[in-house]
């Protein structure tokens, strides 16, 4: 028989009855971690992502079934009413979102874990007899008051900065940042505030709903903390903030799984609270920006504000669909570099038949992805894989940014900031020290946007426009593309 750990009181006596843990419970908990960490092993590569969201899925499925025969659930037909209710609406987003309000979708998602926690912590401290949380004082275990307090408050900082970061890449607020007068001051107090009260209320003589007001003040103000956090953070910094909120819930999660006594739920908090703390850092390298200054916010303030600036009217070169074709077919070698844009006109299947034609006249064509091209992790590569592009023929940043200056032909098509030599020049830029694909390097560059008033997610102008090998083809990139596939011969 597999022992439960005992909780002893602030007093050291052993509170809880030493409890049963049924050993196939908790074999199914380990079977379960472990599809869990096989889908995150899975979904790091676009070859490998389905297997990896069927071993997640599975994971779950086997978590759910074990919780609710395992437990005395008070009325199952409740819980399937829930999870029929819950499923039929998650599968009826899943199918109707757009692939470019995915990153939405997700902060609304996270919002969700965030307020179960809260939840589940207010139900705890209501009713923590229910819980198994209670001390031979009839009170709440000092342990589990910090493991309730704690994840209730992480939950709630994870359900309105998710809110805001929903609002943010929805577009139902303004993606720039809203700087408060002192706002460092303020989160500081408010965060002061939070550590004092929960020391307050893990100490306090009476830890129940009665008398435990610090509970309550300290998830209003964990409430107030998320909005606060996350309103200074501008759009372009937007998708680290989600993977970050996206680890807190993890972290509140496994918080819950503790004051639970649920070892499942405390394996993937922790799994979820740990990839997203290393997907926030990953990101936060891609764009060269430090986590902190990420988190301290304001970046793109400037930019924003220099949005209605008249900009400078300066040559560039337009071409069309035809020219474009013509010179495509003399080229050796062309890379490809997909951005937002491709997304937004969904011309990957068109650019996935240009590549076919181009390799038939014996040119070798690479596509180069840059990891924050797009509006989400892997943006790029979910869309090109959907259109079948054979993954070897997909490269990262650095693994292709050398062989530019051997290309013919550098063909953007939809991307802007990711292409933009001022992150390597300009100080003063706010994508300044963000790599960028050497696109400048190639003997000729064709540029598809839709027209020269339009900018890339920073705001900001971009010289390749203005380069003498450049061509700009002006049109939505799916008709561009099938233009050019029509006079290639199709
Ligand atoms: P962007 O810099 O956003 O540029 C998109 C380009 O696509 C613009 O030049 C736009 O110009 C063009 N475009 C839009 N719709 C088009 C259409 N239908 N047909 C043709 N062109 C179209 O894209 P990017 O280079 O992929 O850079 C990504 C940016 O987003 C980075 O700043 C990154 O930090 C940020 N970001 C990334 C993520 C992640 S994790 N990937 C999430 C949020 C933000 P027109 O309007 O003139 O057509």
């Amino acid at each position: 028989m597999i022992l439960a750990p005992e909780r002893t009181n602030d007093l050291g006596i052993v509170a809880d009855a030493v409890q049963a843990v049924n050993p196939w419970e908790a074999f199914a908990y380990l079977v379960a971690g472990v599809l869990f960490i096989l889908a995150l092993r899975g979904l790091s590569s676009p070859a490998t992502s389905r297997a990896g969201n069927r071993f997640g899925m599975a994971g779950m499925a086997i978590a759910v079934i074990t919780t609710l025969l395992t437990h005395n659930v008070a009325s199952l037909l409740e819980i399937l009413i829930a999870i029929a209710l819950g499923g039929a609406i998650g599968f009826v987003i899943a199918r109707r979102i757009a692939m470019t309000a995915m990153p939405q979708l997700v902060a609304a998602f996270h919002s969700l874990v965030g307020l179960a926690a809260v939840l589940v912590g207010a139900a705890a401290f209501l009713n923590p007899g229910a819980f198994g949380i209670l001390g031979l004082d009839g009170d709440i275990l000092v342990v589990s008051r910090i493991e309730l307090i704690l994840g209730s408050a992480i939950g709630a900082i994870t359900f309105s900065g998710s809110v805001i970061a929903f609002a943010k890449l929805n577009g139902s607020m303004s993606g720039s940042p809203i700087l408060l007068p002192g706002r460092h001051l303020i989160n500081l107090g408010t965060l002061a505030a939070i550590f004092v009260l929960t020391i307050a209320y893990a100490l306090a003589a009476d830890a129940g709903p009665g008398e435990g007001w610090a509970f309550w003040v300290v998830v209003a103000l964990a409430f107030a903390i998320g909005f606060l956090l996350i309103i200074p953070i501008g759009g372009a910094d937007m998708p680290v903030v989600v993977s970050m909120l996206n680890s807190y819930s993890g972290w509140a999660a496994a918080a819950m799984g503790f004051t639970l006594g649920n070892n499942a739920m405390i394996i993937t908090g922790a799994l979820v609270g740990s990839s997203g703390a290393i997907l926030s850092y990953i990101m936060c390298r891609a764009m060269n920006r430090s986590f902190l200054s990420v988190i301290a916010g304001g970046f793109g303030a400037e930019a924003a504000s220099s949005d209605g600036a008249v900009r400078e009217q300066r040559a560039f070169k337009q071409g069309s669909a035809d020219d474009a074709a013509f010179m495509l077919k003399q080229a050796e070698t062309v890379i490809i570099i997909p951005g937002y844009g491709m997304a937004v006109a969904q011309a990957q299947h068109a650019l996935r038949e240009m590549a076919d034609l181009l390799e038939e006249e014996g040119v070798a064509v690479k596509f180069a992805i840059h990891p924050v091209a797009g509006r989400m992790p892997g943006h790029m590569n979910v869309l090109l894989a959907e259109a079948s592009v054979d993954y070897d023929k997909v490269f990262e940043l650095e693994d292709i940014n050398s062989a530019f200056a051997q290309a013919d032909v550098a063909f953007i098509i939809g991307a802007n900031d990711v292409v933009n030599p001022a992150a390597k020049t300009d100080k003063s830029s706010p994508i300044y020290g963000m790599p960028v694909f050497d696109v400048d390097k190639a003997k000729t560059v064709m540029f598809i946007k839709r027209s020269m008033g339009g900018v890339g997610y920073a705001g900001v102008d971009n010289d390749v426009f203005y380069m003498d090998q450049t061509m700009m083809l002006l049109a939505d990139a799916k008709k561009m593309v099938e233009e050019i596939n029509k006079a290639l011969g199709h």
